[in-house]
């Protein structure tokens, strides 16, 4: 097996969640995602698929009305962009990889900001690139950015810069000014740009969806963005996402995903077809729902003593510190086997993020998350 495979480490959160096998009795809040179902219009969408036969290999880059229908509601979020520049995928993970081997292979520099989602750097190490982590700050329990020191790392070495905002887990997000002068360092270094933006919608700011780099780029910037269904529409299950990118890229993309998965199921695409018609009605309530669940958990947590949390803004996860818990497996593992708490360590997240928890706070019922803020009292015994 190749030493970069080898190397890679297992799931700290499958860890614990392993830890918690076959007890019913734990309320588990470790992986990121609601457990309210896909909508029913979706899934209906999907099973008249089916029925009608829609079984066959499909289009590499997603079916066409499936390419306008994503072009036109990222238009309506964002700068308008064509159909031409639309790639679906089968996930957002798969968007991510198959960004990440058009764009970098063995010996190139991939700038990651961390902590992240642990599948993120994992993608260009399997690919052979050189994966620099650049480290967000803390400052009053929120995390934050030092770009001047980011700036200074990506230079015209960097071959990718590979950032998640609004962030799983920390919940910070890149603000306008960032993301211009980010670009516009990236422009001077001929550095790609890969944004993971799957949470764009889960956004409790002002607007429709948190500020993204398709609101100042121009079509043929060295930009890649990643999106996902999985969130918005609740299709974790569905694996299916898209990318949108310059469109002298489209003929690599599609080359990579025939070898990859040739082409996304197309029952979920009509599924996806029917999420986006209805996105407009979709999406605000469920982030109504998330606000509500946020707002449930974040003043409990923070009332509890030696727990220190920032309000998240977007995505979501609530990411918290415990004074005197530093270590965040062993924690977690414990407040699984005393208190019957679920949550996922810190340090799945890289070690930047040593001492942390990231609690998923997306839930049909808010009661639960109360239920669980007083299983960690009792964990922390207060
Ligand atoms: C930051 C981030 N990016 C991408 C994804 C991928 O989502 P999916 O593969 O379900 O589309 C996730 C899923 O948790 C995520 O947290």
């Amino acid at each position: 097996m190749r030493a970069a495979i080898e190397n890679l480490p297992a799931s700290r959160i499958r860890e614990v969640a392993n830890a918690g096998i076959g007890r019913a009795d734990v309320l588990a809040f470790w992986f990121g995602e609601s457990d309210e179902p896909t909508p029913a219009f979706v899934r209906d969408a999907a099973a008249e698929s089916l029925r009608q036969g829609e079984t066959f290999y499909s289009h590499n880059l997603g079916l066409p009305e499936l390419r306008a229908a994503i072009a036109a509601y990222a238009s309506g979020l964002h700068r308008s962009i064509a159909a031409e520049r639309i790639a679906v995928t089968s996930s957002g993970v798969n968007a991510l990889m198959i960004a990440m081997q058009a764009l970098a292979g063995a010996g190139d520099e991939v700038v990651v900001v961390v902590p992240v989602w642990p599948n993120l750097p994992a993608q260009p190490a399997i690919l052979g690139a050189a994966v620099k982590r650049f480290a967000l700050g803390v400052q009053g329990g929120a995390w934050t950015l030092d770009l001047d020191a980011l700036l200074a790392t990506v230079t015209r070495r960097t071959r990718v810069l590979l950032v998640n905002a609004p962030n799983n887990p920390t919940g910070w997000t890149l603000t306008r000014p960032e993301q211009q002068a980010i670009l516009e360092h990236c422009r001077r270094t001929g550095t790609w740009i890969v944004a993971d933006e799957v949470y764009e919608r889960i956004w409790f700011g002002d607007g429709p969806a948190a500020p993204s780099f398709a609101d100042i780029a121009e079509p043929d910037d060295r930009l890649v963005i990643a999106h996902s269904f999985s969130k918005s529409f609740l299709m974790t299950g569905w694996r299916l996402g898209w990318l949108a990118v310059p469109e002298s890229l489209i003929p690599a993309i599609g080359k990579l995903i025939e070898f990859n998965t040739s082409c996304a199921p197309v029952f979920v695409q009509r599924g996806a077809l029917a999420a986006l018609a209805q996105a407009d009605e979709f999406v605000p309530g469920l982030v109504e729902r998330l606000r509500l669940c946020r707002d449930t958990l974040l003043p409990r947590l923070a009332g509890l003593p030696g727990v220190s949390v920032a309000v998240p803004q977007g995505g979501l996860y609530a990411f918290l510190r415990v004074a005197g818990e530093d270590d965040s497996l062993v924690f977690a593992k414990r407040l699984v086997a005393e208190a019957g708490l679920g949550l996922a360590p810190g340090s799945a997240f890289g070690d930047e993020a040593e001492g942390w928890l990231r609690w998923c706070f997306a839930s049909r019922d808010p009661a639960r998350l109360v239920q669980g803020v007083e299983r960690l009292a009792r964990g922390l015994g207060l």
